[in-house]
């Protein structure tokens, strides 16, 4: 993990064994260059930022505030694929033979696909990769709205299975802010029996893992970049705005 020293970021960073410090000045998205992609045992929760030209690019356009809707929600697909790729890294696989035109070779299945829960609203704009990366894989959706003033979780739906059995959960929300959207999903599905459970975001907080961290839920969060602060509206600092609206307006 990149740990996060002191409230608000600014201070040292770990990359993966290395320590670089940050200048106090410095942008965000340098300090992220800065970085090796990333798999570091943090305690008890791995936070992967994933470091990738591609997924840069991607976040770039995610951020842009005049990026229209359309270039918004494809876009969110595109690095949606990117950051499935990264936490899908340690998904169990299963040998078997498969044939060519020319003879027999080795392959892989995999013999137990996760299951995917979108937080709604906003994580829908991360479902669709998975379900083409995956299109085995059953979803789940749990809708969750934070209020505003309170910044607490207002639960409004779930179709989580009753009994899951010790299954791999993906959980998919593009803003981790305090982290109690993602906590709230988190510990629905810790109550129905999941088993490794990752968090997937496009961007999170500080104050947000370390709230996730500490209440020990998640095993392991995929975001594309860790951000500066929460603002005084508790809003991703610089963030992309409001991930929900710019996907999906504000009817
Ligand atoms: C936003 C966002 C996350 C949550 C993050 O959702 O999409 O779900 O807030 O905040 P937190 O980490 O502080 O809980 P919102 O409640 O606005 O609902 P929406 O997805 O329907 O827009």
């Amino acid at each position: 993990m990149r740990r996060v020293h002191g409230r608000n970021v600014r201070g040292t960073w770990r990359f993966a064994g290395a320590v670089a410090t940050r200048p106090p000045d410095a942008q965000v998205t340098t300090v992220i260059a800065l970085g090796r992609p990333i798999r570091e045992t943090a305690g008890p929760m791995d936070v992967t930022v994933v470091d990738h030209p591609l997924a840069a690019r991607a976040l770039t356009r995610l951020r842009d505030e005049s990026t229209d809707r359309a270039t918004f929600r494809q876009t969110m697909d595109e690095l949606a694929g990117i950051l499935a790729y990264e936490a899908c890294r340690t998904l169990p696989t299963e040998p078997f033979e498969v044939r060519t035109p020319l003879g027999p070779a080795p392959g892989v299945r995999i013999p137990a696909p996760p299951l995917v829960v979108p937080v709604l609203r906003a994580g829908l704009g991360l479902h669709g990769a998975w379900v083409r990366l995956l299109p085995d894989t059953d979803t789940a959706f749990i809708g969750v709205s934070r209020n505003e003033d309170t910044l607490q979780p207002e639960p409004y739906m779930n179709s989580v299975p009753a009994e899951l059995n010790g299954r791999t959960v993906i959980v998919l929300d593009p803003m981790l802010a305090t982290g109690g959207s993602m906590a709230h999903a988190a510990r629905l599905l810790r109550q129905r029996g999941a088993g490794p459970m990752t968090g997937v975001c496009v961007l999170a907080a500080p104050e947000g893992l370390r709230h996730l961290e500490e209440t020990g839920l998640l095993d392991h969060v995929v975001t594309a970049a860790v951000d500066d602060h929460l603002d005084e509206r508790a809003f991703i600092y610089p963030g992309l705005g409001d991930a929900g609206d710019r996907l999906f307006g504000t009817a």
